[in-house]
């Protein structure tokens, strides 16, 4: 609510007043007991960035007050919070969630917007920067022009340590350019089960791959961007267990769609589950990373959320974790109890800093009262304070807080996507061949498939939008078919239509199929549900009429089920969801560069008789037509040896 506000007070000084009325925190009388704090000598020892981090971080805790402190531990969201919000409640990070963004949407206009953030933030007493944050999971993707990547587990099936360390410069570089420096990237869940909606996010089900994978792209998220720069603050997430949840064990509904596995239960022995979740939080603990994420989830029946044992005992104490801990979007607000006792149990637990989007004036109530009577420890509060302060001094966030504008002229630029190109190229999977690849050039290419002109369908969810989107409208790229038209020539003709009833006959058909976009546990899918649609199959059946060859490709951010078309086609090529440039999947399909994708997820034969990848050895591997490892080149030659040895 926004009251009228006296005439006579300037806009700002009346929002000052209104947030901090809200927040039930009032700078305008200030209590008898709460002392007015010294004003900041200009040579605080903070202040001076020649003095180590950790006498910065003593210097400055000294100085603040518990609604300073308090402010540190809060994050807003952009559209709830306004940059007096900032001010007048000292707040400590603000974040855009999916598709939230300014408009218009392109570089300049984040960088203005988050500027305006840092400006309030700087105009306090202490003059602490806000950290702002966003998902750039497969590039700065919610920007209009950036460079999509391929999503994250097609990066796992090209398997390139150094080609992850780029695609991580590359969006850094572009974070930069409009001014966000925290990346809630990775993701580093362990998938065992291809059904959860977030399996497309992740680097797939071998725990020694993701912690590879996962350190090479935080090494270039966190390299050198310029010397006036910042560095990116990392966040591996979701802290833990969240990719090994039991389905149905989920309690959540959002659009309409009941959850089955997203923000379920992890179920087993502690210390096994452990040695399977757990490694590559520390491989990225020990790269740097300064923040990680907790997870919706629970472990046997406890919510991550209030877990003391596994936040702190295990993350902050067995792995030395000295970066804090960020709470997921309203997840405090998932706990049992009032929202006191929510917020009290979560930051006892060992959350650091709260995502409250909308509730952040009530956090900052509930917080301030709760160890106003002592529920929380005083303690506790400069330990999460401590956290955070050392993360924005490590990364030079107080003396580098705005955009680097001089980075937007290279923003989606040839040099970046040719990055995202070559990663494409190498996330292809090639499973069958029998004759069909690579392509030659001059012959005639029939292409059919709603995925096949479609930048939206080949980005998947997280682009733009929280559940992606749809069409060539919004995202600067080149779709699956105008690659194979630019790689393949003037000499080669190649027609297109959706339902593959193209007039004539052709050398070779492609046809596209896949799932449209989406994010989270929107996107948790019974197996059979991973089957191709009427329409798909129908295109193929009109397809291999027409054509001698026939290609079938997958868009998709996970194994679809392939049993009752796989005898129709001469060759099966995983796309995954390759991002903004689709040309790169052409270049692999001509021959102009090896086939090298790897599956990293084992991919079921059929909807009967799926097992997850923590099922038996032996009844996973009698469960899988291609094993977790396999791919081949266009020879036919197998790139490696599937995990299963049959
Ligand atoms: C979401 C996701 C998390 C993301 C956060 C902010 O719900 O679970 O991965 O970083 O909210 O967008």
């Amino acid at each position: 609510m926004r009251l009228a506000g006296s005439i006579h007070c300037s806009f700002a000084a009346v929002l000052l007043c209104i947030a901090a009325c809200d927040a039930g925190v009032s700078h305008a009388a200030k209590p008898a007991s709460a002392p007015t704090p010294a004003p900041v000598p200009k040579n605080a020892r903070y202040k001076d960035a020649s003095q180590p981090v950790e006498a910065r971080v003593e210097d400055l805790l000294a100085r603040m007050t518990l609604a300073e402190k308090i402010g540190q531990m809060t994050q807003a969201e952009r559209a709830e919070a306004r940059p007096g919000d900032v001010t007048a409640l000292m707040l400590g990070s603000v974040l855009s969630g999916g598709g939230s963004g300014p408009s218009p949407n392109k570089p300049e206009s984040w960088a203005s917007m988050i500027d305006a953030y840092q400006d309030a933030a700087t105009a306090t007493r202490l003059g602490i920067p806000v950290i702002y944050g966003i998902d750039a999971v497969h590039g700065h993707q919610s920007v209009i022009g950036a460079t999509v990547f391929p999503q994250m587990i097609g990066l796992a099936a090209a398997g390139d340590a150094d080609l992850m360390k780029r695609i991580g410069e590359v969006t850094a570089r572009e974070m930069a350019a409009t001014g966000i420096y925290w990346n809630f990237s990775p993701m580093v869940a362990v998938t065992q089960d291809i059904r959860w909606g977030r399996a497309a996010e992740s680097l797939g089900e071998d725990a020694a791959t993701v912690g590879t994978l996962a350190t090479a792209y935080v090494g270039g998220l966190m390299a050198p961007i310029a010397p006036d720069s910042a560095q990116i603050l990392p966040t591996a997430k979701h802290f833990i267990g969240d990719g090994g949840t039991a389905w149905g064990s989920s309690r959540q509904s959002i659009m309409g769609v009941q959850y089955r596995l997203d923000q379920g239960d992890a179920q087993g022995d502690s210390e096994a589950l452990l040695a399977r979740y757990l490694p590559p939080y520390k491989a990225l603990i020990d790269a740097g990373t300064g923040s990680v994420m907790a997870s919706f989830s629970s472990w046997n029946g406890d919510k991550l959320h209030g877990n003391n044992a596994l936040l702190t005992g295990v993350l902050k104490e067995r792995l030395g974790f000295k970066g804090f801990v960020i709470s997921d979007w309203d997840g405090i607000q998932q706990l049992p109890g009032s929202f006191e006792q929510q917020v009290t149990t979560a930051i006892n637990a060992g959350v650091d800093m709260a995502m409250v989007p909308k509730d952040y004036r009530a956090f900052v109530r509930v917080l301030t009262d709760a160890v106003n009577k002592g529920t929380v420890p005083q303690a506790r509060i400069d330990d999460a304070v401590r956290r955070i302060l050392r993360a924005k001094f490590a990364m030079g966030l107080f003396e580098h807080p705005r955009a680097l504008r001089s980075l937007q002229a290279e923003f989606g630029g040839a040099a970046h996507r040719a990055v995202a190109r070559e990663a494409v190229a190498k996330s292809a999977t090639l499973l069958k061949n029998a004759g069909a690849l690579p392509l030659a050039r001059g012959k005639s290419i029939f292409v059919a498939g709603e995925f096949a002109d479609n930048l939206g369908f080949q980005s998947g969810g997280w682009t733009l939008q929280w559940q992606g989107v749809s069409g060539n409208g919004e995202i600067v790229g080149t779709t699956l078919l105008e690659g194979i038209k630019q790689v393949g020539g003037a000499t080669t003709a190649v027609s297109f239509k959706e339902d593959g009833k193209l007039d004539g006959r052709a050398d070779v058909g492609i046809v596209f199929v896949g799932e449209p976009p989406y994010a989270e546990g929107v996107g948790d899918r019974d197996i059979d549900e991973l089957a191709l649609d009427r329409r798909e199959v129908s295109a193929i059946d009109a397809m291999r009429s027409r054509v001698d060859k026939l290609v079938l490709v997958v868009v998709a951010g996970r194994p679809q089920l392939l049993d009752k078309v796989i005898d129709k086609v001469d060759a099966v090529v995983m796309a995954w969801l390759p991002g903004s440039e689709g040309a790169g999947l052409a270049d692999v399909l001509f021959g102009d560069k090896p086939f090298t994708g790897r599956l990293p997820v084992g991919w079921p034969a059929s909807a009967a008789g799926y097992q997850r990848a923590d099922a038996p050895l032996d009844m996973r591997c009698a469960s899988l037509v291609w094993a977790l490892g396999y791919g081949m080149d266009v020879s036919g030659k197998a790139l490696g040896p599937g995990r299963c040895t049959r």
